[in-house]
C-alpha cells in the first residue's frame, strides 16, 4: 500500500521558507507512531528541512533529487521520477510506502497513492506551498475523520482520504 502523509491548513497550506507551518506535538507523534520501520519518500527539500538535514531514523529513507551530483547518506538517492516510481513499487511489494512530501513529490505521486492521512489544522499558517484540495478533487473520498482534538493551542483533526481511481505504477 502507498499512502500519503501530511498535515495542512484551513487552505490546504503545507509549508513555507522551506519549512512546517506549526509546531504539532501529537501530530508529529502520529506521524512518528505511523511511519517507523517503513519506507518514507520524499523530495530533496523536504530532506533539507529536517533537523540537520539528516534522513529519519528507524525507517528507510527514499530521496529524490534532480541533480544526480546530490547523494545523501544514510538514504537511497535517485534522480529521476521514474526510478523513484520504480523503488516504490519495489518497496510496496513488503511493506506499507509513505510519501512524506514535499509539494512537488505529494503531487506527482497523487495518482498512485491508495490512502492520505491528512492531519487538517484549523488554522490559516500563511503557507507558501500548497496540497492538492483533496475535498474538491473527484477520485479521493473522504472515509475517515476524527473529533476535532487540541495540539498545543491549535485545533487538528486527522482524516483519512481514499483514491478511488488508483492507478498502478
Ligand atoms: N505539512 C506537511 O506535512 C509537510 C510535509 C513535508 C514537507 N512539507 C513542506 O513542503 C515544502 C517542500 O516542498 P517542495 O515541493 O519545495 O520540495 P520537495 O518536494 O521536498 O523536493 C523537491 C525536490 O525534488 C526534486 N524533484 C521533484 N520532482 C522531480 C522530478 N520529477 N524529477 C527529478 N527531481 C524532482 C526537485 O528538483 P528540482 O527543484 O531541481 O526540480 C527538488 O530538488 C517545505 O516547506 C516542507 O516543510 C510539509
Amino acid at each position: 500500500m502507498i499512502v500519503s502523509i501530511l498535515n495542512c491548513d484551513k487552505k490546504y497550506g503545507i509549508g513555507k521558507r522551506n519549512g512546517l507551518l506549526f509546531s504539532l506535538p501529537l501530530d508529529m507523534n502520529f506521524f512518528r507512531e505511523t511511519t517507523l520501520g517503513h519506507v518514507v519518500c520524499m523530495g530533496e527539500n523536504t530532506l533539507l528541512s529536517f533537523p540537520n538535514q539528516k534522513p529519519l531514523k528507524d525507517r528507510t529513507n527514499l530521496v529524490l533529487s534532480q541533480d544526480p551530483t546530490h547523494n545523501y547518506e544514510g538514504v537511497i538517492n535517485v534522480h529521476t521520477f521514474e526510478d523513484f516510481l520504480k523503488k516504490i513499487k519495489e518497496y510496496e511489494k513488503n511493506d506499507t510506502v509513505f510519501i512524506i512530501g514535499g509539494a512537488s513529490i505529494y503531487r506527482q505521486t497523487l495518482p498512485y497513492v491508495d490512502k492520505v492521512y491528512l492531519t487538517k489544522v484549523n488554522a490559516d499558517g500563511g503557507a507558501e506551498v500548497f496540497f492538492i484540495n483533496l475535498d474538491e478533487h473527484p477520485d479521493f473520498k473522504l472515509i475517515e475523520e476524527s473529533e476535532p482534538v487540541m495540539d498545543g493551542d491549535l485545533e487538528i483533526k486527522f482524516t483519512v482520504y481514499q483514491n478511488m481511481n488508483k492507478k498502478e505504477i
